[in-house]
């Protein structure tokens, strides 16, 4: 089993920007089901009620709340030419109208573990680089994404 990703998605973010966070003496707050994954470099975010979707948030909180950033429901989304996409809800709605979403990451290649999970790369889409404040660039590569998946 890849982390705990039979029962969500097993998720870092950026491991640089969890340092940074860390080492900014930042918070790190999960909540709505979201849980730290064995590692404590990842994150859980349990499986929703349909295939790809995932529920809880991640809160990030440092620079006296000048950085916020929150990642919350991440989707796995595959399109019909088979690539993939990671969205969150966009954190501008998330008290407002959490049907309002992002897509934060393009997913590489879906590579099945043998475990019932599969693991993919990620970078950064434009909507990602401004979720992470236009500090990296488009294309920049965030922490592989791991996910239940069957076949
Ligand atoms: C008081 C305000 C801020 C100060 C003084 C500050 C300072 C810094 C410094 C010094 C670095 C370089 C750290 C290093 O290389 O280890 C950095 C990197 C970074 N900052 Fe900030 N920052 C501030 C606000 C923000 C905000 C609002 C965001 C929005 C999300 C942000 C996101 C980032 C990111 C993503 C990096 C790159 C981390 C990495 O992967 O190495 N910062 N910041």
């Amino acid at each position: 089993m890849s982390g705990n990703a039979g029962g969500g998605l097993v998720w870092g973010l950026k491991a640089s920007f969890l340092r940074y966070v860390t080492s900014a003496e930042g918070e790190i707050k999960v909540s709505d089901g979201a849980d730290i994954a064995g590692s404590e470099t990842e994150f859980l975010f349990p499986s929703g009620d349909e295939k790809g979707r995932f529920t809880g948030q991640v809160d990030f909180d440092a620079h006296g709340g000048m950085l916020k950033v929150t990642i919350a429901d991440p989707w796995v989304e595959v399109a019909e030419d088979g690539k993939a996409t990671l969205s969150v809800v966009n954190p501008a709605k998330l008290k407002t109208d959490r049907s309002q979403r992002i897509t934060i990451a393009d997913l590489g290649e879906i590579v099945p573990q043998g475990d019932g999970t599969a693991q993919a790369s990620a970078a950064l889409t434009m909507h990602g680089v401004w979720l992470l404040g236009n500090v990296y660039g488009p294309g920049d590569e965030l922490d592989p994404v791991t996910f239940p998946w069957a076949g």
